[in-house]
Formats: structure tokens, C-alpha cells, sequence
């Protein structure tokens, strides 16, 4: 498939997904969207793939919102027949079950800060600007950052960013628990490359049920969540891969994986 809204290189087992549209501030459009699922879906489907990286083009801009200009002549109609949005969540996060992290080179306001909330986690750069200003526009988030947002800093400081639509800091959001790790903006893209790197050589079945259960952490009871942990653990005891990570740390060795 070509692109022209975003980039993707494979890095080994990474994948690196560049939002491409900098004289816009990466600002996301239907064609980005349509994009961003065809690449995430292409990831998930592909054996060698075991780790996503999703990342802005230049130095500004992680995105900086929804493409205004796309939205500003729509009919109301057309936002809810067509479910706006709808689309981005179901696809990008719901389908991809292996990992993937957001590089946030700039500034992420927006659809841009819900777009980065949907990784499994946010590796951001110093200069780093997160935001929801949609109560700017006469509207507010519509794709999970009063849910996201909430569940990640609190009501306190949630209601306060969606509120008066001010940005966070790359420091006040690893404070807040947004953000993972901060990096210097020249090492965004390399620390980000390296950490992907590290989750691709773990254990593909067990990467993708650590990330399932700390998912399950925010849909359920934590009885039900403890037991839903303590499943998958069990189920992976089954796999050959368990085998050969205990045989290796016996033998004092690194484990070598079949993702079976
Ligand atoms: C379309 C955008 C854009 C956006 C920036 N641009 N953000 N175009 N949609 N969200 C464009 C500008 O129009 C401009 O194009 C170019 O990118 C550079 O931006 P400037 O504003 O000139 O840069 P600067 O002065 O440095 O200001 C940066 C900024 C500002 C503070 C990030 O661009 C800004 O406030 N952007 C909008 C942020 C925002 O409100 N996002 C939320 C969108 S609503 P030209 O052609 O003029 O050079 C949303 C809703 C999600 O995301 C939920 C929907 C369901």
C-alpha cells in the first residue's frame, strides 16, 4: 500500500509509523485516518512485526488536533450519521493487540492527545505540549480524551486541562501520569525505536497478555481482574515459550522464542 498522509518503515521487528502531514502540524484528516488503519492493521497481521512506533513528522507537532478545516463546513448530520471517529477507536486500538507506543515529538492536542492516550504508553520528548482545547472550538473531545485523559491524570487535573483547554508540559505530564519516560527531543526518536526494540524480543504471547491485563485494570472490578490475571498466567504456563524462558534463567542463558 502507498501512503501519502503518513510514513511506515519497518525497523527488524519494529514498525514505525510517521504522521506526515507537518505543514499541518500532522493535524489528523479522513485520509490520515484511513491511513493509520490500513498501517496498524497491516502490523498486526504481519509475523515478523512485534512492536509499533507511532511518531509526528518535524519537530513541532505530534498532531495537533482533528483537522479543523475538514470539520468546520460539516453538517451536524454528518458527524452523527457517519459516528465520527468511530472508525479511528475500533480500528487502531481495539484490533491491535500487540504493543505500540507514541513517540510525542511536540505539540498533541486534541485528537492528536487522544491519539497518544490510545498506545499502550507515551514516550514524549522535552518539549512535548499535551492538550484537550476543544472547549475553544464550542465542542469537546470526541475521541476518548475525557475518558482517557481521566483514567490517566485524575478528575482533578483532567477537568482542569478540558476546562480552560490550557497545554501540559512534557514534565507535568510525566508527573501527572501521562507520560511514561521524557527523553531530549534529538533522542525521541531513537529511545522510542530502542524501547520498541525491547518489547519486540520479548515473548510475543506474553506481550500480548501483560498488555491485555493491564487493559482489563481499567474495564472491570478487580476482583474480576485479579481472576482474568490470574487466568492468563495460568494459560501461560502452557505455551513453549514459558519452558525455554525458565530453562534459560536456570542456565544462566538468554531465551530464544518461538511465540508458541
Ligand atoms: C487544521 C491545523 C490544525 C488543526 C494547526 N493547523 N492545527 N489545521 N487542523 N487542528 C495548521 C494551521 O492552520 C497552520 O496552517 C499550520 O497548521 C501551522 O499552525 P499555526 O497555527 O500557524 O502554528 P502556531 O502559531 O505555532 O500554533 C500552533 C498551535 C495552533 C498552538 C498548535 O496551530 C493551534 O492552536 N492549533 C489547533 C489546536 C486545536 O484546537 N486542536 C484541537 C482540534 S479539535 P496555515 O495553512 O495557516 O499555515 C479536535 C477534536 C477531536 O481535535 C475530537 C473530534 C471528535
Amino acid at each position: 500500500m502507498t501512503y501519502s498522509n503518513i510514513l511506515v518503515e519497518q525497523h527488524d521487528a519494529v514498525t514505525l509509523i510517521t504522521l506526515n502531514r507537518p505543514q499541518a502540524l500532522n493535524a489528523l484528516n479522513s485520509g490520515v485516518l484511513e491511513e493509520l488503519i490500513e498501517a496498524f492493521a497491516a502490523f498486526q497481521a504481519d509475523p515478523s512485526q512485534r512492536c509499533a512506533v507511532l511518531t509526528g513528522a518535524g519537530d513541532k507537532a505530534f498532531a495537533a488536533g482533528a483537522d479543523i478545516k475538514e470539520m468546520a463546513d460539516k453538517p451536524a448530520a454528518d458527524f452523527y450519521a457517519g459516528d465520527f471517529f468511530s472508525r479511528w477507536t475500533s480500528h487502531v486500538v481495539q484490533t491491535t493487540r500487540k504493543p505500540w507506543i507514541a513517540a510525542v515529538n511536540g505539540f498533541a492536542l486534541g485528537g492528536g492527545c487522544e491519539l497518544a492516550m490510545m498506545a499502550d504508553f507515551i514516550i514524549a520528548a522535552d518539549t512535548a505540549r499535551f492538550g484537550q482545547p476543544e472547549i475553544k472550538l464550542g465542542v469537546a473531545p470526541g475521541m476518548g480524551g475525557s475518558q482517557r485523559l481521566t483514567r490517566a491524570i485524575g478528575k482533578a487535573k483532567a477537568m482542569d486541562m478540558c476546562l480552560t483547554g490550557r497545554m501540559m508540559g512534557a514534565e507535568e505530564a510525566e508527573r501527572s501520569g501521562l507520560v511514561a519516560r521524557v527523553v531530549p527531543l534529538a533522542e525521541l526518536r531513537d529511545t522510542a525505536l530502542k524501547v520498541a526494540a525491547e518489547i519486540a524480543a520479548m515473548p510475543p504471547l506474553a506481550a500480548i497478555a501483560n498488555k491485555e491485563m493491564v487493559n482489563v485494570a481499567f474495564e472491570t472490578t478487580l476482583e474480576q481482574g485479579l481472576l482474568f490475571e490470574r487466568r492468563l498466567f495460568q494459560v501461560l504456563t502452557a505455551t513453549e515459550d514459558r519452558v525455554e524462558g525458565m530453562a534459560a534463567f536456570v542456565e544462566k542463558r538468554p531465551g530464544v522464542w518461538k511465540g508458541r
